[in-house]
Protein backbone atom coordinates (compact mmCIF):
# COMPACT_ATOMS: atom_id res chain seq x y z
CA UNK A 1 0.00 0.00 0.00
CA UNK A 2 1.41 3.43 -1.03
CA UNK A 3 2.42 5.57 2.33
CA UNK A 4 -0.04 8.39 1.48
CA UNK A 5 -3.03 6.17 1.08
CA UNK A 6 -2.30 4.32 4.40
CA UNK A 7 -4.22 5.08 7.32
CA UNK A 8 -5.02 2.98 10.96
CA UNK A 9 -8.11 2.94 13.08
CA UNK A 10 -8.66 0.56 16.47
CA UNK A 11 -10.41 2.34 19.27
CA UNK A 12 -6.98 2.75 20.45
CA UNK A 13 -5.27 4.44 17.37
CA UNK A 14 -6.65 6.70 14.96
CA UNK A 15 -3.45 7.66 12.47
CA UNK A 16 -3.06 8.77 8.64
CA UNK A 17 -5.29 10.54 6.44
CA UNK A 18 -8.50 8.86 6.81
CA UNK A 19 -10.38 7.00 3.54
CA UNK A 20 -14.02 6.95 5.21
CA UNK A 21 -15.59 4.79 2.71
CA UNK A 22 -12.41 2.29 2.72
CA UNK A 23 -12.62 2.13 5.82
CA UNK A 24 -16.24 1.52 6.36
CA UNK A 25 -16.11 -1.29 3.66
CA UNK A 26 -13.08 -2.47 5.73
CA UNK A 27 -15.75 -3.20 8.83
CA UNK A 28 -17.80 -4.37 6.92
CA UNK A 29 -20.39 -1.42 8.02
CA UNK A 30 -23.69 -0.18 5.93
CA UNK A 31 -23.73 2.98 4.29
CA UNK A 32 -26.20 5.23 5.87
CA UNK A 33 -27.87 6.66 2.70
CA UNK A 34 -31.35 5.78 0.75
CA UNK A 35 -34.15 4.37 2.36
CA UNK A 36 -33.07 3.64 5.82
CA UNK A 37 -32.42 7.83 6.15
CA UNK A 38 -35.66 8.22 4.74
CA UNK A 39 -36.98 5.87 7.34
CA UNK A 40 -35.22 7.32 9.97
CA UNK A 41 -36.38 10.98 9.17
CA UNK A 42 -40.39 9.45 9.28
CA UNK A 43 -39.71 7.83 12.26
CA UNK A 44 -38.05 10.77 13.92
CA UNK A 45 -41.09 13.35 13.17
CA UNK A 46 -39.91 14.31 9.40
CA UNK A 47 -36.79 16.20 10.13
CA UNK A 48 -32.82 14.92 10.36
CA UNK A 49 -30.42 16.30 12.26
CA UNK A 50 -28.04 18.42 10.98
CA UNK A 51 -24.82 15.66 11.57
CA UNK A 52 -26.96 12.99 9.41
CA UNK A 53 -27.90 15.62 6.78
CA UNK A 54 -24.35 16.34 6.45
CA UNK A 55 -23.19 13.51 6.40
CA UNK A 56 -21.11 13.85 9.48
CA UNK A 57 -22.95 10.03 10.76
CA UNK A 58 -21.94 8.11 7.64
CA UNK A 59 -22.51 4.45 8.43
CA UNK A 60 -24.37 2.01 10.34
CA UNK A 61 -25.30 -1.73 11.78
CA UNK A 62 -28.68 -2.65 11.54
CA UNK A 63 -31.13 0.72 11.79
CA UNK A 64 -33.10 -0.55 9.64
CA UNK A 65 -33.94 -3.48 11.95
CA UNK A 66 -34.23 -1.14 14.76
CA UNK A 67 -36.73 1.35 13.25
CA UNK A 68 -38.79 -1.99 11.60
CA UNK A 69 -39.03 -2.95 15.77
CA UNK A 70 -39.92 1.00 16.70
CA UNK A 71 -42.76 0.86 14.20
CA UNK A 72 -43.72 -1.97 15.84
CA UNK A 73 -44.22 -0.53 18.72
CA UNK A 74 -40.66 -1.53 20.15
CA UNK A 75 -39.16 1.19 22.30
CA UNK A 76 -34.97 1.23 22.15
CA UNK A 77 -32.69 2.94 24.21
CA UNK A 78 -29.30 5.21 23.42
CA UNK A 79 -26.37 4.23 24.54
CA UNK A 80 -22.71 6.21 24.15
CA UNK A 81 -19.51 6.85 25.89
CA UNK A 82 -16.14 8.22 26.74
CA UNK A 83 -13.06 7.28 27.94
CA UNK A 84 -11.97 10.25 30.24
CA UNK A 85 -8.04 11.12 29.64
CA UNK A 86 -8.60 14.89 29.73
CA UNK A 87 -10.57 17.59 28.95
CA UNK A 88 -13.41 16.81 25.92
CA UNK A 89 -13.01 18.48 22.13
CA UNK A 90 -15.42 19.48 20.33
CA UNK A 91 -15.22 16.03 18.36
CA UNK A 92 -16.68 14.17 21.59
CA UNK A 93 -19.48 16.24 21.35
CA UNK A 94 -20.56 14.37 18.29
CA UNK A 95 -22.07 11.39 19.65
CA UNK A 96 -23.93 13.37 22.83
CA UNK A 97 -25.84 15.89 20.53
CA UNK A 98 -27.08 13.29 18.40
CA UNK A 99 -27.77 11.21 21.56
CA UNK A 100 -29.82 14.37 22.94
CA UNK A 101 -32.08 14.69 19.39
CA UNK A 102 -32.64 11.11 19.45
CA UNK A 103 -33.70 11.12 23.24
CA UNK A 104 -36.31 13.97 22.30
CA UNK A 105 -37.51 12.08 19.00
CA UNK A 106 -37.76 8.39 20.09
CA UNK A 107 -38.35 9.05 24.06
CA UNK A 108 -35.80 7.20 24.76
CA UNK A 109 -33.95 6.29 27.93
CA UNK A 110 -29.98 7.29 27.45
CA UNK A 111 -26.68 5.18 29.04
CA UNK A 112 -23.78 7.06 29.53
CA UNK A 113 -20.41 4.81 30.37
CA UNK A 114 -17.70 6.57 31.42
CA UNK A 115 -14.58 4.36 31.57
CA UNK A 116 -12.37 5.41 34.06
CA UNK A 117 -10.50 2.06 33.90
CA UNK A 118 -10.20 2.18 30.17
CA UNK A 119 -7.68 4.51 29.31
CA UNK A 120 -6.11 3.98 32.85
CA UNK A 121 -5.37 0.63 31.14
CA UNK A 122 -4.43 2.28 27.85
CA UNK A 123 -2.03 4.87 28.63
CA UNK A 124 0.70 4.23 31.05
CA UNK A 125 1.11 8.09 32.03
CA UNK A 126 -1.74 8.12 32.92
CA UNK A 127 -2.81 8.26 37.50
CA UNK A 128 -5.46 6.86 38.59
CA UNK A 129 -6.60 10.47 40.27
CA UNK A 130 -6.00 11.59 36.56
CA UNK A 131 -8.69 9.05 35.15
CA UNK A 132 -11.49 9.93 37.85
CA UNK A 133 -10.87 13.58 37.80
CA UNK A 134 -11.49 13.70 34.02
CA UNK A 135 -14.43 11.31 34.32
CA UNK A 136 -16.06 13.68 36.22
CA UNK A 137 -15.07 17.04 34.25
CA UNK A 138 -16.12 14.86 31.18
CA UNK A 139 -19.46 14.01 32.34
CA UNK A 140 -20.26 17.60 33.46
CA UNK A 141 -19.91 18.52 29.96
CA UNK A 142 -21.38 15.27 27.86
CA UNK A 143 -24.70 16.11 30.71
CA UNK A 144 -24.43 20.18 29.44
CA UNK A 145 -25.34 18.77 26.27
CA UNK A 146 -28.91 18.92 27.84
CA UNK A 147 -30.34 15.11 28.43
CA UNK A 148 -33.73 14.63 30.14
CA UNK A 149 -32.53 14.02 33.77
CA UNK A 150 -35.47 11.63 34.53
CA UNK A 151 -34.20 9.05 31.77
CA UNK A 152 -30.56 9.30 31.59
CA UNK A 153 -28.57 7.13 33.65
CA UNK A 154 -24.76 7.26 33.79
CA UNK A 155 -22.13 3.53 34.41
CA UNK A 156 -19.50 5.30 36.04
CA UNK A 157 -16.99 2.11 35.80
CA UNK A 158 -15.49 2.10 39.00
CA UNK A 159 -17.99 3.39 40.71
CA UNK A 160 -21.21 1.28 38.77
CA UNK A 161 -19.05 -2.11 38.95
CA UNK A 162 -21.64 -3.86 41.69
CA UNK A 163 -24.37 -3.62 39.10
CA UNK A 164 -22.34 -3.78 36.31
CA UNK A 165 -20.29 -7.00 37.10
CA UNK A 166 -22.88 -9.62 37.01
CA UNK A 167 -23.42 -8.57 33.51
CA UNK A 168 -19.44 -8.63 32.56
CA UNK A 169 -18.42 -12.03 34.25
CA UNK A 170 -21.60 -13.75 31.93
CA UNK A 171 -20.43 -11.50 29.05
CA UNK A 172 -16.81 -12.12 29.41
CA UNK A 173 -17.39 -15.61 29.73
CA UNK A 174 -18.21 -15.65 25.89
CA UNK A 175 -15.87 -13.66 24.33
CA UNK A 176 -12.41 -15.59 23.29
CA UNK A 177 -8.78 -13.85 24.21
CA UNK A 178 -8.06 -14.84 20.32
CA UNK A 179 -11.08 -12.94 19.12
CA UNK A 180 -9.58 -9.47 21.28
CA UNK A 181 -6.18 -10.43 20.07
CA UNK A 182 -7.74 -10.33 16.07
CA UNK A 183 -10.21 -7.45 17.00
CA UNK A 184 -8.00 -5.25 18.86
CA UNK A 185 -4.53 -6.07 17.52
CA UNK A 186 -3.10 -6.34 21.30
CA UNK A 187 0.90 -7.67 21.86
CA UNK A 188 2.14 -9.64 23.87
CA UNK A 189 3.08 -6.89 26.06
CA UNK A 190 -0.64 -5.70 26.14
CA UNK A 191 -1.75 -5.47 30.08
CA UNK A 192 -4.85 -8.03 30.83
CA UNK A 193 -7.16 -4.76 32.08
CA UNK A 194 -7.52 -3.96 28.16
CA UNK A 195 -8.08 -7.56 27.49
CA UNK A 196 -10.57 -7.69 29.60
CA UNK A 197 -11.90 -3.89 29.32
CA UNK A 198 -14.13 -4.21 25.96
CA UNK A 199 -16.49 -6.75 28.07
CA UNK A 200 -17.18 -3.74 30.11
CA UNK A 201 -17.68 -1.97 27.07
CA UNK A 202 -20.45 -4.39 26.46
CA UNK A 203 -22.18 -4.33 29.57
CA UNK A 204 -24.14 -1.17 29.13
CA UNK A 205 -26.03 -2.21 25.42
CA UNK A 206 -27.35 -5.18 27.23
CA UNK A 207 -28.01 -4.13 30.79
CA UNK A 208 -31.54 -2.61 30.21
CA UNK A 209 -32.58 -6.07 28.52
CA UNK A 210 -30.71 -8.29 31.58
CA UNK A 211 -31.89 -6.46 34.43
CA UNK A 212 -35.39 -6.00 32.86
CA UNK A 213 -35.76 -9.65 32.02
CA UNK A 214 -36.99 -8.81 28.16
CA UNK A 215 -35.46 -8.01 24.89
CA UNK A 216 -35.13 -4.02 24.91
CA UNK A 217 -33.56 -2.74 21.85
CA UNK A 218 -30.03 -0.54 21.74
CA UNK A 219 -29.13 2.12 19.35
CA UNK A 220 -25.21 3.32 19.88
CA UNK A 221 -24.21 6.58 18.32
CA UNK A 222 -20.11 6.72 18.01
CA UNK A 223 -17.12 7.62 16.14
CA UNK A 224 -16.96 4.47 14.06
CA UNK A 225 -13.38 4.22 15.44
CA UNK A 226 -15.32 2.82 18.08
CA UNK A 227 -16.78 -0.31 15.98
CA UNK A 228 -14.65 -3.21 16.63
CA UNK A 229 -15.67 -3.39 20.50
CA UNK A 230 -19.30 -3.15 19.11
CA UNK A 231 -18.42 -6.27 16.55
CA UNK A 232 -17.25 -8.07 19.84
CA UNK A 233 -20.45 -7.13 21.59
CA UNK A 234 -23.01 -8.39 18.57
CA UNK A 235 -21.24 -11.79 17.93
CA UNK A 236 -21.98 -12.63 21.54
CA UNK A 237 -25.21 -10.68 22.47
CA UNK A 238 -27.19 -13.35 21.25
CA UNK A 239 -25.89 -16.04 22.67
CA UNK A 240 -26.74 -14.76 26.01
CA UNK A 241 -29.88 -14.38 24.76
CA UNK A 242 -29.86 -10.30 23.99
CA UNK A 243 -30.81 -8.76 20.63
CA UNK A 244 -27.76 -7.07 18.81
CA UNK A 245 -27.27 -3.73 19.57
CA UNK A 246 -27.74 -1.39 16.30
CA UNK A 247 -25.06 1.18 15.73
CA UNK A 248 -24.70 4.82 13.85
CA UNK A 249 -21.52 5.87 13.49
CA UNK A 250 -20.00 9.58 12.73
CA UNK A 251 -16.48 10.30 10.89
CA UNK A 252 -14.24 11.96 13.61
CA UNK A 253 -13.59 15.75 13.54
CA UNK A 254 -10.45 16.71 11.54
CA UNK A 255 -7.52 18.31 13.52
CA UNK A 256 -6.68 21.66 13.01
CA UNK A 257 -3.21 21.28 11.95
CA UNK A 258 -4.58 19.50 8.97
CA UNK A 259 -2.96 16.46 10.49
CA UNK A 260 -5.22 13.28 11.67
CA UNK A 261 -8.25 13.78 13.87
CA UNK A 262 -8.97 16.26 16.77
CA UNK A 263 -7.36 13.86 19.92
CA UNK A 264 -6.92 14.20 23.47
CA UNK A 265 -2.83 12.62 23.18
CA UNK A 266 -0.46 12.88 21.23
CA UNK A 267 2.45 15.48 20.78
CA UNK A 268 0.23 17.91 18.59
CA UNK A 269 -3.03 17.21 20.73
CA UNK A 270 -2.76 20.86 22.55
CA UNK A 271 -3.17 22.87 18.86
CA UNK A 272 -4.64 20.14 16.81
CA UNK A 273 -8.10 20.05 19.29
CA UNK A 274 -10.41 23.00 20.91
CA UNK A 275 -10.95 21.69 23.99
CA UNK A 276 -14.00 22.79 25.70
CA UNK A 277 -12.19 24.29 28.60
CA UNK A 278 -10.10 26.58 26.18
CA UNK A 279 -10.55 30.44 27.47
CA UNK A 280 -11.77 32.63 24.75
CA UNK A 281 -7.73 33.83 23.55
CA UNK A 282 -6.77 30.26 22.84
CA UNK A 283 -10.03 29.56 20.92
CA UNK A 284 -8.92 32.77 18.80
CA UNK A 285 -5.24 31.67 18.76
CA UNK A 286 -5.66 27.76 17.54
CA UNK A 287 -8.62 28.94 14.71
CA UNK A 288 -6.12 31.62 13.64
CA UNK A 289 -3.19 29.04 13.15
CA UNK A 290 -5.80 26.37 11.79
CA UNK A 291 -4.99 24.69 8.10
CA UNK A 292 -7.14 25.47 5.45
CA UNK A 293 -8.26 24.83 2.30
CA UNK A 294 -7.49 28.66 1.27
CA UNK A 295 -4.76 29.80 -1.45
CA UNK A 296 -1.55 30.98 -1.27
CA UNK A 297 -2.73 34.80 -1.84
CA UNK A 298 -5.73 36.41 -1.79
CA UNK A 299 -5.86 37.36 -5.27
CA UNK A 300 -5.35 33.65 -6.38
CA UNK A 301 -8.07 33.18 -3.99
CA UNK A 302 -10.70 35.28 -5.17
CA UNK A 303 -10.13 33.12 -8.68
CA UNK A 304 -9.82 30.58 -7.90
CA UNK A 305 -11.91 30.06 -4.72
CA UNK A 306 -10.70 27.23 -2.22
CA UNK A 307 -11.56 24.04 -1.47
CA UNK A 308 -14.01 22.87 1.60
CA UNK A 309 -13.44 19.36 1.66
CA UNK A 310 -10.23 19.47 3.47
CA UNK A 311 -10.34 22.62 5.49
CA UNK A 312 -10.29 22.12 9.14
CA UNK A 313 -12.47 25.07 9.48
CA UNK A 314 -14.84 24.24 7.21
CA UNK A 315 -15.32 21.09 9.25
CA UNK A 316 -15.92 22.85 11.73
CA UNK A 317 -19.18 24.99 10.21
CA UNK A 318 -19.88 21.19 8.80
CA UNK A 319 -20.44 19.99 12.75
CA UNK A 320 -21.93 22.45 14.53
CA UNK A 321 -21.61 25.85 13.78
CA UNK A 322 -23.73 26.50 10.93
CA UNK A 323 -26.81 26.91 12.86
CA UNK A 324 -29.18 25.59 9.71
CA UNK A 325 -28.39 24.32 6.06
CA UNK A 326 -29.32 27.57 4.53
CA UNK A 327 -25.89 29.13 6.33
CA UNK A 328 -23.95 25.34 5.39
CA UNK A 329 -24.19 25.99 1.94
CA UNK A 330 -24.11 29.93 1.91
CA UNK A 331 -19.87 29.46 3.43
CA UNK A 332 -19.46 26.28 1.48
CA UNK A 333 -20.64 27.88 -1.68
CA UNK A 334 -19.01 31.43 -0.85
CA UNK A 335 -15.92 29.39 0.01
CA UNK A 336 -15.62 27.57 -3.81
CA UNK A 337 -16.09 30.56 -5.23
CA UNK A 338 -13.94 32.84 -3.82
CA UNK A 339 -16.20 35.17 -2.09
CA UNK A 340 -15.45 34.11 1.13
CA UNK A 341 -11.65 34.32 2.23
CA UNK A 342 -10.15 32.48 5.50
CA UNK A 343 -9.24 35.38 7.30
CA UNK A 344 -12.93 36.58 7.57
CA UNK A 345 -14.22 32.96 7.36
CA UNK A 346 -12.20 31.55 10.47
CA UNK A 347 -13.33 35.81 12.19
CA UNK A 348 -16.80 34.96 11.76
CA UNK A 349 -16.03 30.96 13.10
CA UNK A 350 -14.25 32.40 16.14
CA UNK A 351 -17.06 34.43 17.21
CA UNK A 352 -19.72 31.59 17.16
CA UNK A 353 -16.97 29.27 18.53
CA UNK A 354 -16.89 31.58 21.84
CA UNK A 355 -20.37 32.12 22.35
CA UNK A 356 -21.05 28.47 22.01
CA UNK A 357 -18.53 27.93 24.91
CA UNK A 358 -19.90 30.58 27.43
CA UNK A 359 -23.45 28.91 27.10
CA UNK A 360 -22.05 25.61 27.35
CA UNK A 361 -19.95 26.33 30.42
CA UNK A 362 -22.79 27.46 32.03
CA UNK A 363 -25.00 24.43 31.45
CA UNK A 364 -21.86 22.03 32.63
CA UNK A 365 -22.03 24.43 36.03
CA UNK A 366 -25.59 23.87 36.12
CA UNK A 367 -25.12 20.01 35.84
CA UNK A 368 -22.67 19.35 39.05
CA UNK A 369 -26.15 19.75 41.02
CA UNK A 370 -27.63 16.55 39.49
CA UNK A 371 -24.38 14.53 37.74
CA UNK A 372 -24.02 12.17 41.30
CA UNK A 373 -27.85 10.93 41.17
CA UNK A 374 -27.79 10.03 37.66
CA UNK A 375 -24.82 7.28 38.75
CA UNK A 376 -25.74 3.81 38.67
CA UNK A 377 -24.26 1.87 42.12
CA UNK A 378 -27.00 -0.52 42.96
CA UNK A 379 -26.76 -4.05 41.25
CA UNK A 380 -30.13 -4.35 39.52
CA UNK A 381 -31.41 -7.67 40.93
CA UNK A 382 -30.25 -10.37 43.45
CA UNK A 383 -27.27 -12.65 42.50
CA UNK A 384 -27.41 -14.50 45.82
CA UNK A 385 -24.61 -13.07 47.56
CA UNK A 386 -26.62 -10.17 48.63
CA UNK A 387 -29.79 -11.82 49.81
CA UNK A 388 -30.03 -12.86 53.70
CA UNK A 389 -28.45 -16.03 54.56
CA UNK A 390 -30.73 -18.95 53.85
CA UNK A 391 -32.26 -20.85 56.59
CA UNK A 392 -33.77 -23.71 54.54
CA UNK A 393 -31.45 -26.80 55.66
CA UNK A 394 -30.31 -27.33 51.17
CA UNK A 395 -28.62 -23.58 51.99
CA UNK A 396 -28.91 -22.55 48.52
CA UNK A 397 -30.61 -19.87 47.43
CA UNK A 398 -33.34 -20.70 44.27
CA UNK A 399 -31.98 -22.09 41.51
CA UNK A 400 -34.03 -19.39 38.92
CA UNK A 401 -31.48 -16.69 40.31
CA UNK A 402 -28.47 -18.41 38.37
CA UNK A 403 -30.77 -18.01 35.21
N1 LIG B 1 -14.15 3.54 24.45
C1 LIG B 1 -14.71 4.86 24.39
C2 LIG B 1 -13.56 5.90 24.37
O1 LIG B 1 -12.46 5.56 24.16
C3 LIG B 1 -15.62 5.13 25.55
C4 LIG B 1 -16.93 4.40 25.43
C5 LIG B 1 -17.46 3.55 26.34
C6 LIG B 1 -17.88 4.52 24.37
N2 LIG B 1 -18.69 3.09 25.93
C7 LIG B 1 -18.96 3.67 24.73
C8 LIG B 1 -17.91 5.24 23.17
C9 LIG B 1 -20.08 3.55 23.89
C10 LIG B 1 -19.01 5.12 22.34
C11 LIG B 1 -20.09 4.26 22.70
O2 LIG B 1 -13.77 7.08 24.55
Amino acid sequence: MPEKESFIVTPYEVRGRIDYERLRKQFGTQELSGPVLEELREAAGGTLHPLIERGVYYSHRDLGVLLAQYRKGERFFLYSGRGPSGPLHLSHLVSFELCRWLQEKFDAPMYIQITDDEKFWARSQLTREDSIRWGYENLLDILAVGFDRKRTHVFFDSRSIAAMYPLAVRVARKIPYSTVKAVFGFAPSTNIGLVFYTALQTVPALYPSWESGRSVPCLIPCGIDQDPHFRVTRDIAESLGYPKPALIHSQMIPGLLGEGVMSTTGGNAADNALFLNDPPKTVERKIRKAFTGGRASVEEQRRLGATPEICSVWALWRTRFAENDGKFEQVTRDCRSGALLCGDCKGELIERVQAFYTTHQAARERARDHAEELIITQPPKPEGWDRKPSTSREGSPSPSLYR
